[in-house]
Parts: structure tokens; sequence; C-alpha cells
């Protein structure tokens, strides 16, 4: 073989690119130079002419945990790297490896086709595989790290591609790693490992609410159905109202500073949170603060979730940062506590 037929298909370029349909907030924003990466082997070229050319860079999924300006200078890789396969198999587990521009909800409902229930909890979350891990996504009493097996990506730094152990990822609530070192990794490929043995995970209140008196033994199918249902009455359909999931962490604060809080405000929602620390329900936070439901121009908190900002139109980053700003200042006032933006900013 040549080296002509080694060499991988050259990215697709697509100039001056419209990427409103490809941010969940549904914001009008262009990308100077947009490449389609349909194969990890496409990256190592393109980074070297972004080295050589100096040229600005970031990388797109889904666009669901993302905040993007009205022009994304430079180059912008957008992930759609496809494909999964199941790569081991034996009695106690299974790796499935998965490209990194998958559609995360396709994956979890494709696993359950496959009889390897374990994501379930995780259904409908939007976005991608790739991205996934970088924020370590988690809802309904799973997250993303319980079942990584170890991680492909392309290291900027070193010009290289690396594979991460579940260990060297790091991962914590909606942090892992990645989320660290911004700027560095490019997701290609996420393995999980599935252990055989299952059993559902309900101790989250919506779903002991679900499920406790009807059915205390669900099948992961049910699970999932129910998962969707739930997400689909608190969280706003992205195509319909623009959103990027919870806007802001829930924050995590000392148990001295909890209990000096719930004596101020008893009816405080918190979970432990390892030891010694306490994990608060920001939508509470806010709620409280009286903004659930409230507009400012194009932009406003969701009705159904105040941990959720919206774009009811023509909305910009500007506007919603501006937005969470107002609230992180008022619940910093009367609750005493910093609220972190969870979505990425560009
Ligand atoms: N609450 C209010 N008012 C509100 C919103 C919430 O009082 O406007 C209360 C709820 O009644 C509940 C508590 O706050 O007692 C927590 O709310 P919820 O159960 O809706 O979950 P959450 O803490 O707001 C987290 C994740 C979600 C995930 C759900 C389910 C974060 C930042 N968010 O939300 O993740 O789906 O739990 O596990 O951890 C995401 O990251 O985009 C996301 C949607």
């Amino acid at each position: 073989m040549n080296s002509a037929q080694n060499a991988p298909i050259p990215p697709k370029l697509m100039p001056n690119m419209a990427l409103k349909q490809r941010n969940t907030f549904g914001f009008e924003v262009y990308a100077e130079l947009a490449y389609e990466i349909s194969a990890a082997e496409q990256i190592p070229g393109l980074m070297q002419q972004i080295s050589e050319k100096k040229l600005p860079w970031r990388v797109l999924g889904g666009g669901s945990n993302v905040i993007l300006p009205r022009v994304l200078s430079g180059v912008t890789l957008l992930m759609n790297i496809p494909g999964h396969d199941i790569t081991q198999s034996n009695a106690n587990h299974t790796v499935i490896t998965v490209g990194a521009g998958v559609n995360w909800h396709d994956f979890v409902a494709w696993t359950l086709v496959q009889n390897l229930p374990g994501l379930e909890n995780l259904a409908l979350i939007p976005g991608t595989v790739g991205a996934a891990p970088i924020q370590n996504i988690g809802a309904y009493g799973a997250e993303i790290a319980d079942y990584i097996d170890s991680i492909e990506a392309f290291d900027s730094v070193a010009h290289a591609f690396v594979t991460l152990s579940k260990e060297a990822c790091h991962f914590a609530y909606r942090d892992s790693y990645f989320k660290q070192n911004p700027h560095r990794y490019i997701v290609t490929k996420v393995a999980f490992k599935i252990p055989q043995a299952w059993k559902p995970r309900l101790q989250y209140a919506d779903l002991v609410k679900q499920f406790s008196d009807t059915d205390p033994t669900p099948s992961a199918q049910e699970i999932f159905d129910a998962v969707c249902a739930i997400r689909s009455k608190k969280l706003p359909d992205p195509k319909v109202i623009g959103n990027a999931g919870s806007f802001f962490q829930n924050p995590i604060i000392s148990e001295a500073q909890y209990k000096h809080l719930i004596e101020q405000h008893p009816k405080l929602i918190s979970y432990p949170e390892g030891v010694g620390k306490r994990k608060l329900a920001a939508g509470w936070l806010i709620d409280q603060c009286g903004f659930k439901g409230q507009r400012i121009g194009p932009v406003g908190v969701y009705e159904n979730q105040a941990l959720v900002l919206v774009n009811h139109g023509d909305g910009t980053a500007e506007n919603i940062l501006q937005l969470a700003k107002s609230i992180q200042v008022k619940v910093q006032e009367v609750f005493g506590v910093e609220l972190e933006i969870e979505p990425n900013i560009f």
C-alpha cells in the first residue's frame, strides 16, 4: 500500500457556517472555518495546520452545554465521528467503544436493545458521547463516570493520541480532567464498561414516586421510559425553547455553612455529598429568590425549573450572561452561596 492510500480523507471545510441548529440555546452564531471531523485520523493534520497558522480553535459536540458568541473566529471542529462496537464481553462485563460524534441518547437506547442495561437513568440527556465525559453528565442517581472504561483523545500539547484510564480522568460531580485542562484534549472515542450484574437505581425522589408503590422492581426499559417522561415534563425541549439544561451547578458547601443556613431557611433542599459536605439544590435557591418564569428581554428563567435559563427568541450570549449575573448576585445576597455556571462559555 502506498502512502496516498493510507492518507485520511481530509476533513470537510464549511466556511462561515451558521451554527444556530448546532447550539441548543439556538443563538445566531457563525463559525469562520468549521471542519466536520468524521474520523480521528483527520485530526493530527488539521491541528498541525492550526498550530502553524496560530489560529484559535475549539471543539463542538452537540452544542448542548455551551454558550457561544455571535462569531467563532478561527477553526471550529464539529465532532461527527460515528460508530459503536462491542470490543469485549465476558461473564462480568461488556466493553463498548463508541465514536465521539454519536448522539448520547441514541447510544443509551441502543444499549437497551442490545440487552445491556445500566445507562437508563441517563436517558434523554442531549449532546454527544464525546462531550458527555467532559462534564461527567449525571442524572437520577447515576453518572457517566460509573461506566467509563477509558477515553481516547488527541492531546494538542503532545500532538499525539492518548488513552486515559477512568482513574486518569479524575471524575467528580460535573467535573473531569478534561474540564480541568480546557483547550487541550479532543475526545475521539469513549470505551464504556457495562457490568453484567444489574439492579434498578430508584433512590432519586422522582423515581421513588414513580415506582415504589406500583412496581418496586421495574425493568431497565421501564426506568428509561420513566426518566424520559420526567425529563420531558421538567426540562424544555431545546427544539422548542433554546436552553442548555441546568445552567448552574448545584453548589457544594461545608457542613458548618449548611448548619448555619438551615437554621435561617428550614426548607432548604440539600443532599449529603461526601464527608463533611452538602450539595444544595440550586434550582430551589433561585426559585426562592423569585426568578422562576421571569423574562428579561429575549431570555428568561424556565417556568417549570428555575435552574434552566432559556432563550425565547433572538437572545444572545450577552443576554444570558447578564441574567445569570443578576441571579448569582441575588443568591449570594440572600443565601451567601456562590453559583457556578455549568455550560462552557466560548
Ligand atoms: N426545585 C425547586 N424549584 C425549582 C427547581 C428545583 O424548588 O425551580 C427543587 C426540586 O423540587 C427538588 C430540588 O430542587 O427538590 C432539585 O431539583 P431537581 O430534582 O429538578 O434536580 P436538579 O438538582 O435541579 C439535577 C441535575 C440535572 C438532572 C437532575 C436529575 C445538576 C446541576 N442538575 O438537577 O441535570 O437531570 O438533577 O438528576 O446537577 C443538567 O445537568 O443539565 C441536568 C439537567
